[in-house]
Protein backbone atom coordinates (compact mmCIF):
# COMPACT_ATOMS: atom_id res chain seq x y z
CA UNK A 1 0.00 0.00 0.00
CA UNK A 2 1.21 3.14 -0.67
CA UNK A 3 2.67 5.55 1.75
CA UNK A 4 2.21 9.57 1.67
CA UNK A 5 5.07 10.11 3.77
CA UNK A 6 3.03 12.19 5.77
CA UNK A 7 1.80 9.14 8.01
CA UNK A 8 -0.79 8.98 6.43
CA UNK A 9 -1.37 6.42 3.63
CA UNK A 10 -3.10 7.01 -0.04
CA UNK A 11 -5.26 4.27 0.68
CA UNK A 12 -9.15 4.36 1.02
CA UNK A 13 -10.54 1.98 3.21
CA UNK A 14 -13.79 0.54 2.21
CA UNK A 15 -16.15 -1.27 4.65
CA UNK A 16 -18.78 -3.58 3.27
CA UNK A 17 -21.50 -3.40 5.70
CA UNK A 18 -23.26 -6.31 4.18
CA UNK A 19 -20.53 -8.49 5.78
CA UNK A 20 -18.69 -6.31 7.90
CA UNK A 21 -15.40 -6.60 5.66
CA UNK A 22 -13.13 -4.49 5.24
CA UNK A 23 -10.59 -3.62 2.10
CA UNK A 24 -7.99 -1.51 1.75
CA UNK A 25 -7.65 0.12 -2.16
CA UNK A 26 -4.58 2.03 -3.40
CA UNK A 27 -4.95 6.27 -3.96
CA UNK A 28 -3.74 6.77 -7.78
CA UNK A 29 -1.79 9.78 -8.63
CA UNK A 30 -4.50 11.91 -9.98
CA UNK A 31 -6.92 11.15 -7.26
CA UNK A 32 -8.39 8.39 -8.77
CA UNK A 33 -8.71 4.40 -7.62
CA UNK A 34 -8.80 1.53 -9.62
CA UNK A 35 -12.07 0.01 -10.72
CA UNK A 36 -10.51 -3.11 -11.05
CA UNK A 37 -9.78 -3.49 -7.28
CA UNK A 38 -13.59 -3.17 -6.10
CA UNK A 39 -13.82 -6.79 -7.84
CA UNK A 40 -12.51 -8.34 -4.90
CA UNK A 41 -15.66 -6.80 -2.90
CA UNK A 42 -17.88 -9.86 -2.69
CA UNK A 43 -20.83 -11.21 -0.48
CA UNK A 44 -20.26 -14.49 -1.70
CA UNK A 45 -16.69 -16.08 -2.43
CA UNK A 46 -18.33 -17.00 -6.20
CA UNK A 47 -20.04 -13.19 -7.07
CA UNK A 48 -18.45 -11.78 -9.87
CA UNK A 49 -17.60 -8.80 -7.78
CA UNK A 50 -18.33 -5.18 -7.35
CA UNK A 51 -18.11 -2.66 -10.45
CA UNK A 52 -18.59 0.96 -10.72
CA UNK A 53 -21.41 2.60 -12.33
CA UNK A 54 -21.33 5.60 -14.03
CA UNK A 55 -23.55 6.27 -17.34
CA UNK A 56 -21.96 8.70 -19.83
CA UNK A 57 -18.49 8.61 -18.00
CA UNK A 58 -19.11 11.61 -15.74
CA UNK A 59 -17.02 10.69 -13.61
CA UNK A 60 -14.49 8.07 -14.46
CA UNK A 61 -10.99 8.46 -16.05
CA UNK A 62 -10.78 5.91 -19.08
CA UNK A 63 -6.79 6.51 -19.83
CA UNK A 64 -3.90 8.95 -18.94
CA UNK A 65 -2.83 11.29 -20.73
CA UNK A 66 -0.16 13.82 -21.77
CA UNK A 67 -2.01 15.73 -24.52
CA UNK A 68 -4.70 18.23 -22.94
CA UNK A 69 -5.19 19.77 -19.33
CA UNK A 70 -8.50 21.56 -18.55
CA UNK A 71 -9.31 23.05 -15.27
CA UNK A 72 -13.14 23.46 -15.49
CA UNK A 73 -13.50 25.49 -12.36
CA UNK A 74 -10.81 27.91 -13.05
CA UNK A 75 -11.46 28.26 -17.30
CA UNK A 76 -7.59 26.68 -17.51
CA UNK A 77 -6.72 25.07 -21.20
CA UNK A 78 -3.30 23.70 -21.91
CA UNK A 79 -1.95 22.14 -25.11
CA UNK A 80 1.13 20.10 -23.94
CA UNK A 81 1.57 22.58 -21.11
CA UNK A 82 1.23 25.74 -23.16
CA UNK A 83 -1.75 27.69 -22.08
CA UNK A 84 -4.11 27.84 -25.00
CA UNK A 85 -4.36 31.89 -24.96
CA UNK A 86 -0.33 31.84 -25.85
CA UNK A 87 -0.59 29.47 -28.58
CA UNK A 88 -3.83 31.32 -30.17
CA UNK A 89 -1.30 34.85 -29.96
CA UNK A 90 1.67 33.66 -30.99
CA UNK A 91 1.67 29.91 -32.89
CA UNK A 92 0.32 28.96 -35.99
CA UNK A 93 -2.28 25.59 -36.62
CA UNK A 94 0.38 23.26 -38.23
CA UNK A 95 2.64 24.31 -35.24
CA UNK A 96 0.02 23.27 -32.66
CA UNK A 97 -0.51 20.65 -34.56
CA UNK A 98 3.33 19.25 -34.31
CA UNK A 99 3.27 20.34 -30.36
CA UNK A 100 0.31 18.06 -30.10
CA UNK A 101 1.13 14.89 -32.00
CA UNK A 102 5.21 15.15 -31.37
CA UNK A 103 4.98 16.55 -27.89
CA UNK A 104 6.71 19.50 -27.77
CA UNK A 105 7.18 22.88 -30.06
CA UNK A 106 8.91 21.95 -32.87
CA UNK A 107 12.49 23.48 -34.37
CA UNK A 108 12.33 25.90 -37.39
CA UNK A 109 13.61 22.67 -40.00
CA UNK A 110 10.87 20.11 -37.90
CA UNK A 111 8.48 22.26 -38.52
CA UNK A 112 9.63 23.04 -42.23
CA UNK A 113 9.36 19.22 -42.65
CA UNK A 114 6.08 19.07 -41.15
CA UNK A 115 4.70 21.53 -43.11
CA UNK A 116 6.26 20.50 -46.25
CA UNK A 117 5.15 16.81 -45.64
CA UNK A 118 1.10 18.09 -44.98
CA UNK A 119 1.40 20.33 -48.63
CA UNK A 120 2.10 17.43 -50.73
CA UNK A 121 -0.36 15.57 -49.05
CA UNK A 122 -3.28 17.46 -49.57
CA UNK A 123 -4.43 16.16 -52.78
CA UNK A 124 -7.00 13.58 -52.96
CA UNK A 125 -7.28 10.41 -55.49
CA UNK A 126 -9.69 11.12 -58.57
CA UNK A 127 -12.01 8.68 -57.42
CA UNK A 128 -12.65 10.68 -54.24
CA UNK A 129 -13.81 13.06 -56.30
CA UNK A 130 -16.58 10.76 -58.19
CA UNK A 131 -17.52 9.20 -54.78
CA UNK A 132 -18.54 12.49 -53.44
CA UNK A 133 -20.33 13.48 -56.78
CA UNK A 134 -22.28 10.56 -56.18
CA UNK A 135 -24.21 12.98 -53.04
CA UNK A 136 -27.44 14.92 -53.48
CA UNK A 137 -26.43 18.50 -54.55
CA UNK A 138 -27.78 19.67 -50.82
CA UNK A 139 -26.14 17.10 -49.03
CA UNK A 140 -24.93 18.06 -45.60
CA UNK A 141 -21.11 18.26 -45.67
CA UNK A 142 -20.63 16.24 -42.23
CA UNK A 143 -22.70 14.11 -44.04
CA UNK A 144 -20.61 13.59 -47.45
CA UNK A 145 -16.74 14.20 -44.92
CA UNK A 146 -17.98 11.04 -42.73
CA UNK A 147 -18.11 8.98 -45.84
CA UNK A 148 -15.46 10.16 -47.36
CA UNK A 149 -13.11 9.69 -44.52
CA UNK A 150 -14.06 6.29 -44.06
CA UNK A 151 -13.60 5.88 -47.72
CA UNK A 152 -9.92 6.79 -48.05
CA UNK A 153 -9.20 3.84 -45.96
CA UNK A 154 -9.95 1.75 -49.02
CA UNK A 155 -7.04 3.86 -50.79
CA UNK A 156 -4.36 3.02 -48.00
CA UNK A 157 -4.68 -0.71 -47.09
CA UNK A 158 -1.83 -0.41 -45.54
CA UNK A 159 -2.76 1.93 -43.07
CA UNK A 160 -4.17 -1.23 -40.90
CA UNK A 161 -0.95 -1.83 -39.33
CA UNK A 162 -1.63 0.62 -36.70
CA UNK A 163 1.23 -1.08 -34.53
CA UNK A 164 3.65 0.40 -37.21
CA UNK A 165 4.67 4.20 -35.60
CA UNK A 166 5.86 5.25 -39.38
CA UNK A 167 3.39 3.84 -40.99
CA UNK A 168 0.81 5.14 -38.42
CA UNK A 169 2.65 8.96 -38.83
CA UNK A 170 2.32 8.62 -42.27
CA UNK A 171 -1.47 8.21 -42.43
CA UNK A 172 -1.59 11.17 -39.63
CA UNK A 173 -0.02 13.43 -42.33
CA UNK A 174 -2.76 12.46 -44.59
CA UNK A 175 -5.55 12.77 -42.52
CA UNK A 176 -3.96 16.50 -41.54
CA UNK A 177 -3.48 17.24 -45.07
CA UNK A 178 -6.47 16.06 -46.73
CA UNK A 179 -9.25 16.76 -44.41
CA UNK A 180 -9.51 21.13 -45.86
CA UNK A 181 -8.99 19.48 -49.42
CA UNK A 182 -12.15 17.24 -48.72
CA UNK A 183 -13.98 19.68 -46.83
CA UNK A 184 -13.68 22.45 -49.68
CA UNK A 185 -14.97 19.73 -52.16
CA UNK A 186 -17.92 19.02 -50.35
CA UNK A 187 -18.39 22.98 -50.29
CA UNK A 188 -18.22 23.36 -54.18
CA UNK A 189 -20.60 20.17 -54.23
CA UNK A 190 -22.84 22.15 -52.35
CA UNK A 191 -22.66 24.92 -54.53
CA UNK A 192 -22.65 23.47 -58.09
CA UNK A 193 -19.11 24.96 -58.32
CA UNK A 194 -16.07 22.93 -60.01
CA UNK A 195 -13.27 21.66 -57.59
CA UNK A 196 -10.42 23.86 -56.85
CA UNK A 197 -6.99 21.78 -56.49
CA UNK A 198 -4.81 22.57 -53.67
CA UNK A 199 -2.30 25.18 -54.14
CA UNK A 200 1.26 24.30 -52.30
CA UNK A 201 2.70 27.34 -52.38
CA UNK A 202 -0.10 28.67 -49.89
CA UNK A 203 -0.11 28.07 -46.21
CA UNK A 204 -2.81 25.66 -44.76
CA UNK A 205 -5.69 27.80 -44.39
CA UNK A 206 -4.92 30.11 -47.64
CA UNK A 207 -5.27 26.79 -49.86
CA UNK A 208 -8.10 26.15 -47.57
CA UNK A 209 -9.91 30.04 -48.48
CA UNK A 210 -8.24 29.03 -52.21
CA UNK A 211 -9.92 25.63 -52.57
CA UNK A 212 -13.65 27.16 -51.37
CA UNK A 213 -14.13 30.90 -52.63
CA UNK A 214 -11.52 31.01 -56.03
CA UNK A 215 -13.64 31.27 -58.95
CA UNK A 216 -12.98 32.76 -62.06
CA UNK A 217 -9.25 34.03 -61.49
CA UNK A 218 -6.32 32.39 -61.35
CA UNK A 219 -4.71 33.86 -58.23
CA UNK A 220 -6.39 33.88 -55.23
CA UNK A 221 -5.49 36.07 -52.54
CA UNK A 222 -7.37 35.66 -48.90
CA UNK A 223 -7.57 38.46 -46.84
CA UNK A 224 -4.95 37.89 -44.48
CA UNK A 225 -7.34 38.93 -41.46
CA UNK A 226 -9.78 36.12 -42.38
CA UNK A 227 -6.55 33.77 -43.32
CA UNK A 228 -4.80 34.44 -39.94
CA UNK A 229 -8.92 34.32 -37.72
CA UNK A 230 -9.12 30.86 -39.15
CA UNK A 231 -6.04 29.78 -38.36
CA UNK A 232 -6.42 31.18 -34.68
CA UNK A 233 -9.95 29.34 -34.87
CA UNK A 234 -8.34 26.12 -35.99
CA UNK A 235 -5.89 26.54 -32.85
CA UNK A 236 -8.67 27.26 -30.84
CA UNK A 237 -10.56 23.91 -32.29
CA UNK A 238 -7.66 21.47 -31.85
CA UNK A 239 -8.42 19.58 -29.19
CA UNK A 240 -9.85 19.03 -25.87
CA UNK A 241 -8.98 15.85 -23.79
CA UNK A 242 -11.38 13.36 -23.24
CA UNK A 243 -14.55 14.78 -25.65
CA UNK A 244 -17.03 12.48 -26.72
CA UNK A 245 -15.57 12.58 -30.61
CA UNK A 246 -12.21 11.90 -28.51
CA UNK A 247 -13.63 8.76 -26.56
CA UNK A 248 -14.82 7.57 -30.05
CA UNK A 249 -11.89 7.56 -32.15
CA UNK A 250 -9.98 5.70 -28.63
CA UNK A 251 -12.76 3.28 -28.79
CA UNK A 252 -12.86 2.39 -32.02
CA UNK A 253 -8.80 3.20 -32.22
CA UNK A 254 -8.63 -0.16 -29.31
CA UNK A 255 -10.07 -2.72 -31.71
CA UNK A 256 -6.55 -1.50 -34.00
CA UNK A 257 -8.81 -0.26 -36.93
CA UNK A 258 -7.13 2.07 -39.16
CA UNK A 259 -7.00 5.64 -38.50
CA UNK A 260 -9.33 6.53 -41.32
CA UNK A 261 -12.33 4.48 -40.11
CA UNK A 262 -11.80 5.22 -36.41
CA UNK A 263 -11.58 8.98 -37.39
CA UNK A 264 -14.76 8.91 -39.33
CA UNK A 265 -16.73 7.58 -36.20
CA UNK A 266 -15.07 10.57 -34.18
CA UNK A 267 -16.34 12.79 -36.96
CA UNK A 268 -20.39 10.93 -36.71
CA UNK A 269 -19.88 11.68 -32.83
CA UNK A 270 -18.78 15.45 -33.41
CA UNK A 271 -21.56 15.73 -35.75
CA UNK A 272 -24.18 15.68 -33.26
CA UNK A 273 -25.58 18.91 -32.02
CA UNK A 274 -24.69 18.35 -27.95
CA UNK A 275 -21.17 17.95 -29.02
CA UNK A 276 -19.81 20.13 -32.73
CA UNK A 277 -22.81 20.13 -33.73
CA UNK A 278 -23.68 23.15 -31.82
CA UNK A 279 -21.73 25.69 -33.64
CA UNK A 280 -24.64 24.70 -36.18
CA UNK A 281 -27.45 24.69 -33.63
CA UNK A 282 -26.57 28.22 -32.40
CA UNK A 283 -26.62 30.09 -35.49
CA UNK A 284 -30.25 28.27 -36.37
CA UNK A 285 -31.40 29.22 -32.86
CA UNK A 286 -30.40 32.95 -33.11
CA UNK A 287 -31.89 33.18 -36.83
CA UNK A 288 -34.71 31.25 -35.34
CA UNK A 289 -35.01 34.31 -32.44
CA UNK A 290 -34.65 36.54 -35.03
CA UNK A 291 -34.21 39.83 -33.00
CA UNK A 292 -33.52 41.17 -29.27
CA UNK A 293 -36.90 41.87 -28.80
CA UNK A 294 -37.78 37.91 -29.39
CA UNK A 295 -35.56 36.82 -26.69
CA UNK A 296 -37.32 37.47 -23.45
CA UNK A 297 -40.07 34.77 -25.08
CA UNK A 298 -36.90 32.58 -26.22
CA UNK A 299 -35.62 32.33 -22.25
CA UNK A 300 -38.77 31.59 -20.97
CA UNK A 301 -38.69 28.47 -23.55
CA UNK A 302 -35.24 27.54 -22.23
CA UNK A 303 -36.71 28.05 -18.30
CA UNK A 304 -39.16 25.60 -18.86
CA UNK A 305 -36.49 23.11 -20.97
CA UNK A 306 -38.54 23.44 -24.15
CA UNK A 307 -35.47 24.67 -25.51
CA UNK A 308 -31.86 24.93 -24.93
CA UNK A 309 -29.96 27.59 -25.16
CA UNK A 310 -27.31 26.03 -27.89
CA UNK A 311 -23.51 27.00 -27.91
CA UNK A 312 -23.96 27.38 -23.30
CA UNK A 313 -23.22 24.74 -20.92
CA UNK A 314 -20.60 22.33 -20.73
CA UNK A 315 -19.36 19.11 -19.07
CA UNK A 316 -16.34 20.22 -18.25
CA UNK A 317 -16.10 23.95 -18.05
CA UNK A 318 -18.20 25.79 -15.18
CA UNK A 319 -16.41 28.67 -15.58
CA UNK A 320 -15.92 31.15 -19.20
CA UNK A 321 -14.82 28.78 -21.53
CA UNK A 322 -11.31 30.07 -22.29
CA UNK A 323 -11.90 29.40 -26.19
CA UNK A 324 -15.01 31.09 -26.01
CA UNK A 325 -13.25 34.26 -25.06
CA UNK A 326 -10.67 34.36 -28.01
CA UNK A 327 -12.80 33.97 -30.63
CA UNK A 328 -15.15 36.62 -29.30
CA UNK A 329 -11.82 39.44 -29.87
CA UNK A 330 -11.33 37.37 -33.02
CA UNK A 331 -14.82 37.94 -33.62
CA UNK A 332 -14.53 41.68 -33.71
CA UNK A 333 -11.15 41.62 -36.16
CA UNK A 334 -13.13 39.64 -38.66
CA UNK A 335 -16.28 41.81 -38.69
CA UNK A 336 -14.16 45.03 -39.44
CA UNK A 337 -13.23 43.21 -42.88
CA UNK A 338 -16.51 41.22 -43.06
CA UNK A 339 -19.17 44.13 -41.50
CA UNK A 340 -20.56 43.13 -38.42
CA UNK A 341 -23.08 39.81 -38.41
CA UNK A 342 -26.68 41.44 -37.19
CA UNK A 343 -26.82 38.26 -35.45
CA UNK A 344 -24.40 39.12 -32.86
CA UNK A 345 -26.30 41.79 -30.79
CA UNK A 346 -28.64 38.90 -30.49
CA UNK A 347 -25.73 36.43 -29.29
CA UNK A 348 -24.13 39.42 -26.75
CA UNK A 349 -27.89 40.08 -25.33
CA UNK A 350 -28.10 35.88 -24.69
CA UNK A 351 -24.74 35.98 -22.98
CA UNK A 352 -25.25 39.16 -20.53
CA UNK A 353 -28.74 37.59 -19.59
CA UNK A 354 -27.61 33.79 -18.96
CA UNK A 355 -24.62 35.59 -16.91
CA UNK A 356 -26.65 36.84 -14.28
CA UNK A 357 -29.40 35.39 -14.29
CA UNK A 358 -29.98 32.76 -11.41
CA UNK A 359 -31.35 29.59 -14.06
CA UNK A 360 -27.89 29.92 -15.89
CA UNK A 361 -25.91 31.06 -13.35
CA UNK A 362 -26.70 27.88 -10.61
CA UNK A 363 -26.20 25.74 -13.51
CA UNK A 364 -22.66 26.76 -14.50
CA UNK A 365 -23.98 27.91 -18.23
CA UNK A 366 -21.68 30.13 -19.37
CA UNK A 367 -20.77 30.39 -23.35
CA UNK A 368 -18.37 27.68 -24.51
CA UNK A 369 -16.58 27.48 -28.27
CA UNK A 370 -19.72 26.60 -30.44
CA UNK A 371 -21.07 30.26 -28.96
CA UNK A 372 -19.48 32.37 -31.33
CA UNK A 373 -17.76 30.67 -34.11
CA UNK A 374 -20.78 29.96 -35.80
CA UNK A 375 -20.91 34.00 -36.33
CA UNK A 376 -17.79 34.45 -37.82
CA UNK A 377 -18.11 31.98 -39.71
CA UNK A 378 -21.18 32.74 -41.49
CA UNK A 379 -19.47 36.18 -41.91
CA UNK A 380 -16.85 35.08 -43.53
CA UNK A 381 -19.25 33.32 -46.30
CA UNK A 382 -19.80 29.51 -44.64
CA UNK A 383 -22.80 27.95 -44.74
CA UNK A 384 -24.17 26.54 -41.27
CA UNK A 385 -23.63 22.78 -42.72
CA UNK A 386 -20.12 23.69 -43.23
CA UNK A 387 -19.87 24.97 -39.23
CA UNK A 388 -19.27 21.24 -37.81
CA UNK A 389 -16.99 20.76 -40.55
CA UNK A 390 -14.74 23.42 -39.88
CA UNK A 391 -14.81 21.85 -36.54
CA UNK A 392 -13.37 18.75 -37.55
CA UNK A 393 -10.92 19.76 -39.64
CA UNK A 394 -9.04 20.76 -36.71
CA UNK A 395 -10.26 18.28 -34.35
CA UNK A 396 -8.18 16.07 -36.24
CA UNK A 397 -5.31 16.55 -35.23
CA UNK A 398 -6.33 15.97 -31.56
CA UNK A 399 -8.16 12.89 -32.67
CA UNK A 400 -4.84 11.56 -34.29
CA UNK A 401 -2.89 12.57 -31.09
CA UNK A 402 -5.33 11.03 -28.51
CA UNK A 403 -5.65 7.41 -30.81
CA UNK A 404 -1.78 7.66 -31.30
CA UNK A 405 -1.17 7.71 -27.61
CA UNK A 406 -3.84 5.19 -26.95
CA UNK A 407 -1.87 2.88 -29.10
CA UNK A 408 1.49 3.62 -27.35
CA UNK A 409 -0.22 3.23 -23.74
CA UNK A 410 1.03 -0.07 -21.87
CA UNK A 411 -2.51 0.07 -20.01
CA UNK A 412 -4.94 0.25 -23.00
CA UNK A 413 -6.82 -2.81 -24.43
CA UNK A 414 -9.78 -3.00 -26.61
CA UNK A 415 -13.04 -0.97 -25.00
CA UNK A 416 -15.21 -3.50 -23.86
CA UNK A 417 -17.40 -1.75 -20.81
CA UNK A 418 -19.99 -3.73 -18.40
CA UNK A 419 -23.55 -3.51 -17.86
CA UNK A 420 -26.27 -4.04 -15.01
CA UNK A 421 -28.50 -6.09 -16.66
CA UNK A 422 -32.04 -5.44 -15.32
CA UNK A 423 -33.97 -7.32 -17.80
CA UNK A 424 -35.99 -10.23 -17.82
CA UNK A 425 -34.86 -13.19 -16.27
CA UNK A 426 -34.52 -16.71 -17.63
CA UNK A 427 -38.24 -17.67 -19.16
CA UNK A 428 -39.03 -20.42 -21.84
CA UNK A 429 -39.62 -19.60 -25.66
CA UNK A 430 -43.26 -19.07 -26.69
CA UNK A 431 -45.45 -20.46 -29.69
CA UNK A 432 -46.77 -17.52 -31.91
CA UNK A 433 -49.88 -18.86 -31.67
CA UNK A 434 -49.49 -18.75 -27.92
CA UNK A 435 -48.57 -15.29 -27.84
CA UNK A 436 -50.76 -11.99 -26.37
C1 LIG B 1 -18.46 20.92 -27.26
O1 LIG B 1 -16.56 17.80 -24.00
C2 LIG B 1 -15.95 18.72 -24.67
O2 LIG B 1 -14.82 19.08 -24.37
C3 LIG B 1 -16.73 19.25 -25.85
C4 LIG B 1 -16.11 20.43 -26.56
C5 LIG B 1 -14.81 20.06 -27.26
O3 LIG B 1 -14.01 20.98 -27.53
O4 LIG B 1 -14.66 18.87 -27.65
O5 LIG B 1 -15.87 21.49 -25.67
C6 LIG B 1 -17.04 20.93 -27.68
O6 LIG B 1 -19.14 19.96 -27.51
C7 LIG B 1 -19.00 22.11 -26.51
C8 LIG B 1 -20.48 21.90 -26.07
C9 LIG B 1 -21.37 22.24 -27.25
N1 LIG B 1 -22.79 21.90 -26.97
C10 LIG B 1 -23.71 22.83 -26.76
O7 LIG B 1 -23.48 24.04 -26.73
C11 LIG B 1 -25.12 22.28 -26.62
C12 LIG B 1 -25.81 22.94 -25.41
N2 LIG B 1 -25.15 22.53 -24.17
C13 LIG B 1 -25.57 21.31 -23.64
O8 LIG B 1 -26.53 20.53 -24.17
C14 LIG B 1 -24.87 20.83 -22.38
O9 LIG B 1 -24.49 21.92 -21.64
C15 LIG B 1 -23.68 19.94 -22.65
C16 LIG B 1 -24.06 18.82 -23.55
C17 LIG B 1 -22.58 20.74 -23.27
C18 LIG B 1 -23.21 19.38 -21.32
O10 LIG B 1 -24.18 18.54 -20.89
P1 LIG B 1 -24.12 17.82 -19.45
O11 LIG B 1 -22.80 18.04 -18.80
O12 LIG B 1 -24.59 16.42 -19.63
O13 LIG B 1 -25.13 18.69 -18.61
P2 LIG B 1 -26.68 18.39 -18.56
O14 LIG B 1 -27.21 18.27 -19.97
O15 LIG B 1 -26.91 17.27 -17.63
O16 LIG B 1 -27.24 19.76 -17.95
C19 LIG B 1 -27.09 20.03 -16.58
C20 LIG B 1 -28.21 21.01 -16.29
C21 LIG B 1 -29.57 20.50 -16.73
O17 LIG B 1 -30.51 21.18 -15.90
P3 LIG B 1 -31.63 20.30 -15.12
O18 LIG B 1 -32.47 19.69 -16.21
O19 LIG B 1 -30.86 19.25 -14.32
O20 LIG B 1 -32.34 21.28 -14.25
O21 LIG B 1 -28.04 22.22 -17.06
C22 LIG B 1 -29.09 22.35 -18.01
C23 LIG B 1 -29.76 20.99 -18.13
O22 LIG B 1 -31.14 21.14 -18.46
N3 LIG B 1 -28.44 22.75 -19.25
C24 LIG B 1 -28.94 23.64 -20.09
C25 LIG B 1 -27.95 23.78 -21.08
N4 LIG B 1 -26.94 22.96 -20.83
C26 LIG B 1 -27.24 22.32 -19.70
N5 LIG B 1 -30.09 24.31 -20.08
C27 LIG B 1 -30.26 25.18 -21.12
N6 LIG B 1 -29.36 25.38 -22.11
C28 LIG B 1 -28.20 24.70 -22.12
N7 LIG B 1 -27.31 24.91 -23.09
Amino acid sequence: MADNGDGGKDTLTIRDNRTGREYEVDILEGDVVRAMDLRQIKVEDGDFGMMSYDPAFTNTASTRSDITYIDGGKGILRYRGYPIEQLAERSSFLEVAYLLLKGELPTQNELDSFVHDVTFHTYVHENMIKLLEGFRYDAHAMGMMISAIGALSTFYPEAKDVLDADVRWTQIVRLVAKMPTLAAYAYRHHRGLPYVYPENELSYTANFLNMLYRIGVKDYHPNPVLERALDVLFILHADHEQNCSATTMRVIGSSQADPFSAQAGAMAALYGPLHGGANEAVLRMLSRIGSVDNIPAFMDKVRNREERLMGFGHRVYKAYDPRASIIKRTADEVFQVTGRNPLLDIALELEKIALNEEFFVERNLYPNVDFYSGLIYQAMGFPVEMFPVLFAIPRSVGWLAQWQEMLEDPEQRIARPRQVFTGAESRDFVAIESRG
